[in-house]
């Protein structure tokens, strides 16, 4: 089953008086179950397609179908429903909410969602259990080391069970140690759950774990790499 089919996309920007292209005619598909990513030098245009795919950015021309729905087409309301009820995302600088606590900021996500109080509670512990922070619910993220914060961020993104996870840059601010625990976090997540992964990065250590890369240049894709099992 196709969870993102992507045709003829295109992505222009208003420069000065005319638009500069950042991504130039884009065809792609991905499966459920995927563990993939863009690839590319800097101004290629990977988290760009990311926020295409995530609803976070309307394309200029072409399909795009998330989940089931033409995101060209999408009022901003449905654009955050789909995000908020089937997209997880993390970002380079965890974006967590610095008052709250880990607990309340891994539950945020369910609250937009109107999940009862008893049925949240299991959830969050459930997901913090995966990312193993039960000893830090109290915590607010000043507290925590980055390499825990970036483990708040992915209890956050996975504890509504999202059919998706897009995560641009998800280890660029963390050492290797905690890189390859966070990596192999997502591996576990994505193998048991199916959760479909897809990545921008340029980190190698993240390269080593995907199955398929996706090389962009210039707005365009020049390689559809498929690694096979990656690291596994
Ligand atoms: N809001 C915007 N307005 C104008 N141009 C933009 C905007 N967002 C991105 N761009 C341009 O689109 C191109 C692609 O940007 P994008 O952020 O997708 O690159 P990237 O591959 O993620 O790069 P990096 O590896 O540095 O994160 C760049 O040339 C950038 O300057
Ligand atoms: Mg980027």
């Amino acid at each position: 089953m196709a969870i993102v089919k992507i045709k003829g996309l295109v992505k222009r920007y208003p420069m000065g008086g005319q638009k500069f292209t950042a991504l130039d005619h884009i065809d792609l598909e991905f499966g459920k179950g995927e563990f993939c990513g863009f690839v590319g030098p800097s101004g290629s245009g990977k988290t760009t397609l990311l926020n295409v795919i995530g609803a976070l950015d309307a394309p200029s021309e072409g399909s795009t179908v998330v989940l089931n729905e033409h995101v060209e087409t999408l009022s901003q309301k449905k654009a955050a429903g789909l995000r908020n009820h089937h997209i997880g995302f993390i970002f380079q600088t965890y974006n967590l909410l610095p008052v709250y606590s880990v607990y309340e900021n891994v539950e945020f996500p369910l609250l937009l969602l109107k999940i009862p109080k008893e049925d949240r509670k299991k959830k969050v512990l459930d997901a913090l259990e995966w990312v193993g922070l039960m000893d830090k619910i109290k915590s607010k993220p000043a507290q925590l080391s980055g390499g825990q914060c970036q483990r708040v961020a992915v209890a956050r993104a996975i504890v509504k069970r999202p059919e998706l996870v897009l995560a641009d840059e998800p280890t660029a601010n963390l050492d290797s140690e905690n890189s390859y625990n966070i990596l192999e976090m997502m591996v576990k997540l994505n193998k048991e759950l199916e959760t479909t992964f897809i990545f921008a990065t340029h980190d190698e250590k993240v390269m080593k774990y995907l199955r398929r890369k996706v090389h962009l240049v210039d707005g365009k894709v020049t390689k559809d790499e498929i690694i096979g099992k990656g690291a596994q």
